[in-house]
């Protein structure tokens, strides 16, 4: 039988013990009508935190400003109300035996697919262009970037008050802080943009406004990606070199953990070595990494394509090859968990054998 006793044993993160090293990997729901998430949602997390998985990262959730959102029914760090449903995430999770991190979202561009009046919020991103040239809005100005920034801080914070253990930025997929990082989005020539270290200064800006909000003792993680949502070949970074200037800063700017989200976690990222993304993170900047993508299946989520039939589940061998040669730290699971919220109970227990596939046709009902 797979020894699966590694990935059982606890992992400290800035203070806070993890019992073992898989995390729910963020999940968007769009279930939260007019922001607000109910109980519904709260049981779904506790589901997941009974099921035995160790950290829950919540679904991403607009951070208070107008410009962050381009989608409906998603949670808001906003209004009274929509704390408070926040707040009952943590406290069922909690309740449930596990922990967990409140993703914190801003769309930038995205914005730009909606159907805006002429009073709506802007459409906000570094430059005011698509990857393709098509202009979205306009570039922000210092006082947007100002702004935005608290508006993570006062998300940060408010998360930390609500009583969850922690933040995660979501700077991977072409969202916001993303779309600095990457040359396609990013033609400043201010100091948020040109060389490497100018393009991380937003999202490194971010981070220390959330560590100044909540302190040194409450983790920050960060979401980073190569693809995007519209392109999976795009890249933020051709080489090593490039990734480390990136991620440098973010490091030295207070964050504990990197989650680094590939749509197949064994996939080499770079010529000449067998290191997956999370690996390279993991060797360039020090710090503790989360790996993730098509873990336990046999298929990388595909957002572009349209729903197709069942996935196929598959081996964790490649995984725990890659824990033994300590190439990541803790492990998300998405899909898999949507399917099987004991995932990992079933995982311990040795019962992989009873585990559901994924299909991607059930994806309202697997609630
Ligand atoms: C329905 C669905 C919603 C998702 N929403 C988010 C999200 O809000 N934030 C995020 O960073 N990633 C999101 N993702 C990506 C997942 O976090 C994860 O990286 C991806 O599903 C790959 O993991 P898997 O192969 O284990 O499913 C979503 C994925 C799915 C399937």
């Amino acid at each position: 039988m797979t020894d699966l006793s590694g990935v059982f044993t606890p992992f400290a993160l800035n203070g806070l013990t993890l019992p073992n090293r898989f995390v729910m990997a963020p999940m968007t729901r769009a279930r939260s009508p007019d922001g607000v998430a109910g109980d519904d949602l709260a049981r779904y997390y506790a589901r997941r935190a009974r099921g035995g998985v160790g950290l829950i990262i919540t679904e991403g959730v607009w951070i208070d400003e107008p410009s962050a959102s381009y989608m409906a029914n998603v949670p808001v760090l906003g209004r009274p109300d929509q704390l408070k449903g926040l707040g009952r995430i943590a406290d069922a999770v909690h309740e449930a035996g596990s922990r967990v991190f409140i993703q914190l979202w801003h769309a930038g561009f995205h914005r730009a697919s909606l159907q805006l009046g002429a009073d709506a919020p802007p459409v906000l991103s570094p430059s005011g262009v698509a990857p393709d040239g098509e202009v979205v809005g306009s570039p922000m100005t210092d006082a947007d970037i100002a702004r935005v920034i608290d508006a993570y801080g006062r998300g940060a914070r408010e998360a930390r008050r609500l009583g969850f253990d922690g933040v995660e930025i979501h700077g991977a997929h072409g969202y916001l802080p993303d779309q600095f990082l990457s040359t396609l989005t990013n033609h400043r020539a201010d100091g948020y943009g040109g060389e490497e270290g100018a393009r991380a200064r937003f999202a490194a800006e971010v981070v220390a406004e959330c560590r100044r909000r909540t302190g040194p003792d409450f983790p920050i993680g960060f979401r980073l990606s190569q693809w995007k949502l519209w392109d999976y070949s795009a890249r933020i970074a051709d080489t090593p070199r490039v990734l480390a200037a990136l991620l440098s800063p973010l490091a030295a700017a207070g964050v504990d953990v990197f989650h680094c989200s590939t749509r197949r976690h064994w996939d080499a990222e770079f010529e000449g070595s067998t290191l997956g993304l999370a690996g390279w993170v993991k060797a360039l900047t020090g710090k503790p990494v989360i790996t993730v993508g098509s873990v336990g299946l046999d298929e990388a989520l595909d957002t572009r394509h349209g729903r197709r039939g069942e996935v196929p589940l598959a081996s964790l061998e490649p995984l725990l090859e890659q824990f033994g040669r300590n190439e990541f730290d803790l492990v998300a699971i998405g899909r898999a968990l949507l399917a099987n919220p004991d995932w990992v109970a079933k995982m311990r227990e040795g019962r992989a054998a009873d585990l559901k596939a994924f299909d991607p046709r059930a994806l309202t009902e697997l609630f």
